[in-house]
């Protein structure tokens, strides 16, 4: 055995040896490659030879890492002419440029330059740029050609990337069809317009991703501003009169800039340690970078998850229908029109995209205020800006039309200024949000101070508890606050007669620790009552402090308990009533499920959210649920959720630094990893499972149900999920998942009904 895996390497390092024993860097007119010899460049960082990509049957000519696998093309010479069969040379024309011919003879690929060359010499340079070179006239830097001139879908560092007077050349990137086809595609990355140059990714003629406007020092936009921290590659920039062209400095690793066929421009760089690219940046790398996604008129803010889009003030959506239910295209209209002769004003927005330059006019020595009055001269203006910052801000720059594109930024350093934009409204739009911010104003001075006095008078109750507190993690049942006020305490003949004397006709479920029951108190308030079975474990006490401690925490996403009943032997929980009964029982249901839109889906995720933050943080206390599971989410009349059900929940002191513990309870299929296995115990064991809920709640899918199985697969719910990375819900949402975070991100597609 051992012997044929020998026998076999040493044929593969003979294969290899032969394919490439003609290893010089340079080409001449004596001299060529053909299919199996390469050009290898002198430091052996970069190889050109023929290849086939992926499945295709067509050979190319092109240049790759020499040592990476796998194979990683940067340039194709002939993406448009593809050779059909193994013949073929490349070589030096007598006249001086580089030539593929075919087994015919054919020139199916030629360089056409027609400066004369005495001495014609191809090289490929340890750069990965293919250059052609005068031999008798090598001190001149300048190539008499350049594969760096003429790019395919790859910028490699010292590739500069835009147009250039001088030599006329306008070099842009444009993706293969697909990996197995590099002919041009649809997507090109490219500087668009010359006034104020921008990169723009455009398919066909549609631009998908832009940039932002040169202002003088950078690219107006986040992607710009983030790249200052990164030092695997230095991004150059240079815009004048007579160019604009963008490229990276090398840096200290191998680093490549791809137009991806499918659109997506990234940025990657190679991991030694791993042995593999990894990407580092992505152009659209959030929904907001979308171009215009927003519609006119509209700004995105992707803080504002999942409902990114606002329109600018004083506007109002085009279709109020469609703007709720996540379609933001139809953008935004003015509420009031403009005046125009008389009155209208600007409302200043900082800190954002400038909206992309479809119709504008522009004045490099003019001052904001000449700006703004050049604006109001024309009835089609609708904003100005400064036109750039470098020299401090200075020119105009007007927009006519809609506004198309804005996004708010969302790096917060603010290097060197930016240049904020007046959007023109009607007089009366100014004053009345004048007014409105005036009023929101005193309201928040109103709750400011209320909020404080609340503050103390919780830190003046709590206070005394905190110092007593020792042990770092307690069970809520194990906690000694004889201090605290006594929980509100229901007779037991009360709940009897609420309950019909624990009617079966009154019971409505079955809890962890005991059968739950509906009842109605003599005033008419319905209740729901958790009778602990006598077999729990649960002392007196315990129960006791649980009632009291749940008692106290009051937030509309929690459920609210309104007390407790011991006599005897009896031991019970008194809720309010919840009319809709449990999430599982809507999402789940296939009749019920339907009613429950998306933008309902999404308020309830939110509410699941504010209520796990105020258990985790806002309450003071540290409290993690341990048993958060869709049956644990209770609906009230308006479907507003509640988190209910802490019986496990357990108090954390001090940081939230993980505990270990020996106890795991939880249910199958929302417990975290670390915790099932583990016994690591954290909130973040918690926001495992509410994102289990969210992914229950998008799919309509059951986490822990095994009989309900994808068509194409056999995991489960979150088994796709952590398996593939990537899960695609009826198309309409895209789930990612890392190995411990959930990140959902919303497509702006119409409502979903779940089949
Ligand atoms: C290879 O085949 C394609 C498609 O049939 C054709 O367009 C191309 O000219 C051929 N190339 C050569 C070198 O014959
Ligand atoms: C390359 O191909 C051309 C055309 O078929 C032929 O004339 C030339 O001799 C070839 N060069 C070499 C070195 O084989
Ligand atoms: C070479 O020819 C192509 C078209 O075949 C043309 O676009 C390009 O500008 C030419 N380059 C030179 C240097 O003449
Ligand atoms: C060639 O590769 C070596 C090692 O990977 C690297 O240090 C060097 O900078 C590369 N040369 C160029 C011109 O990229
Ligand atoms: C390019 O765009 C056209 C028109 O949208 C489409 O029909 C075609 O399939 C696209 N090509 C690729 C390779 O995606
Ligand atoms: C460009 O957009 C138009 C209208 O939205 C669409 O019909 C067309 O297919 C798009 N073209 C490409 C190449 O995607
Ligand atoms: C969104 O609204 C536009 C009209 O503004 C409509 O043409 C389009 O079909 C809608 N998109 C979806 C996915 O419903
Ligand atoms: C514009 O405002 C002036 C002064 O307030 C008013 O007289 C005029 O009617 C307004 N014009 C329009 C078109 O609203
Ligand atoms: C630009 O503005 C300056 C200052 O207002 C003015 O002198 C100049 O004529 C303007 N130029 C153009 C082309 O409008
Ligand atoms: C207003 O600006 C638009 C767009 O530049 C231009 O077409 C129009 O002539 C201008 N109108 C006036 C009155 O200057």
């Amino acid at each position: 055995m051992k012997k044929v895996v020998i026998i076999i390497f040493a044929l593969a390092c003979l294969s290899i040896l032969q394919k490439t024993s003609y290893a010089a860097d340079v080409l001449t007119p004596t001299s060529s490659i053909k299919g199996g010899q390469e050009l290898i460049s002198a430091g052996q960082n970069f190889s050109l030879g023929f290849f086939t990509p992926g499945t295709s049957k067509s050979r190319y000519v092109g240049i790759w890492y020499k040592n990476i696998l796998p194979q990683t093309i940067v340039w194709v010479a002939n993406r448009d002419s593809p050779l059909n069969d193994t013949s073929g040379n490349l070589t030096v024309a007598a006249d001086g440029n580089i030539v593929l011919f075919d087994g015919a003879g054919n020139r199916i690929w030629f360089t056409n330059s027609s400066r004369p060359i005495q001495e014609p010499i191809a090289k490929l340079l340890d750069s990965g740029n293919l250059v052609l070179i005068d031999g008798k006239n090598s001190d001149s830097d300048s190539y008499i050609w350049q594969s760096f001139d003429y790019p395919t879908d790859t910028m490699l560092p010292g590739l500069k990337l835009g147009w250039d007077k001088t030599s006329g050349l306008n070099r842009y990137l444009t993706s293969w069809k697909s990996a197995n086809d590099p002919s041009p595609g649809n997507f090109t990355y490219r500087f668009d317009q010359k006034e104020f140059p921008e990169l723009v990714i455009r398919q066909g003629m549609n631009i998908t991703f832009r940039s932002g406007i040169w202002d003088g020092i950078r690219f107006n936009s986040d992607d710009w501003l983030s790249f200052n921290e990164i030092t695997a590659f230095k991004p150059q920039l240079s815009v004048t009169r007579n160019e604009a062209v963008y490229w990276d400095e090398p840096g200290d690793r191998l680093s490549r800039f791809v137009m991806r066929d499918d659109g997506l421009l990234q940025r990657y760089i190679w991991d030694n340690k791993i042995l593999k690219w990894t990407q580092m940046y992505e152009a659209r790398k959030d929904f907001c970078d979308t171009y215009g996604a927003c519609g006119a008129n509209g700004i995105c803010n992707i803080k504002d998850l999942p409902a990114y889009c606002d329109c600018l003030k004083g506007f109002i959506p085009n279709s109020q229908e469609e703007w709720d239910s996540f379609n933001w295209s139809g953008g935004c209209i003015r509420r009031t029109p403009l005046n125009c002769t008389e009155g209208d004003r600007f409302q200043k927005l900082s800190w954002v995209k400038l909206p992309m330059l479809l119709q504008f006019w522009t004045n490099n020595s003019m001052s904001l205020e000449e700006c703004h009055v050049e604006c109001l001269k024309n009835c089609s203006c609708t904003a100005y800006a400064n036109s750039a910052l470098n020299e401090g801000p200075h020119g105009c720059l007007l927009w006519f039309g809609n506004l198309i594109d804005i996004r708010l930024l969302i790096t917060e350093e603010d290097a060197g200024g930016q240049l904020d934009l007046y959007v023109r409204l009607a007089a009366s739009e100014i004053e009345s949000t004048a007014n409105a911010s005036k009023r929101r104003k005193i309201a928040l001075i109103i709750s400011a101070s209320s909020l404080a006095l609340l503050l103390l008078c919780i830190i003046l109750c709590l206070s005394k508890k905190y110092i007593k507190r020792r042990r770092t993690t307690t069970d809520l049942g194990h906690r000694n606050h004889n201090e605290d006020q006594a929980p509100p305490l229901f007779e037991i003949d009360t709940i009897l007669a609420a309950t019909n004397n624990f009617s079966i006709e009154n019971k409505i479920g079955e809890g962890g620790f005991g059968p739950v029951y509906r009842g109605k108190l003599a005033h008419g308030q319905e209740i729901a009552v958790k009778r602990l079975s006598k077999t729990s474990k649960q002392g007196i006490s315990e129960f006791m402090n649980e009632v009291g401690l749940v008692a106290k925490l009051q937030h509309r996403n929690l459920v609210s308990v309104l007390g407790g009943c011991t006599q005897g032997e009896e031991r019970m929980l008194v809720y309010e009533y919840m009319p809709n009964s449990s999430l599982d029982h809507f999402i789940f249901d296939p009749k019920q499920g339907k009613t429950l839109k998306w933008r309902k889906r999404y308020d309830i995720i939110v509410g699941i959210a504010r209520g796990l933050l105020y258990l985790h943080q806002d309450s003071k206390l540290t409290i993690i649920h341990r048993d958060l599971k869709t049956s644990n989410i209770l609906l009230d009349n308006e479907l507003n959720p509640k988190i209910s059900d802490f019986g496990v929940s357990r108090i954390v002191e001090g940081d939230h630094f993980a505990v270990t513990t020996n106890e795991i309870v939880g249910t199958i299929g929302y417990m975290s990893p670390e915790y099932a296995v583990n016994g690591l115990l954290s909130v973040k064991s918690d926001v495992f499972s509410f994102g289990v809920i969210v992914l229950e709640i998008l799919s309509g899918t059951k986490s822990n149900n095994f009989k309900v199985k994808h068509p194409d697969h056999d995991h489960n719910l979150l088994g796709q999920v952590t398996k593939t990375n990537h899960m695609q819900c009826n198309i309409d949402f895209t789930v990612k998942a890392t190995s411990r975070s959930f990140f959902v991100l919303c497509l702006p597609l119409p409502v979903l009904t779940f089949s």
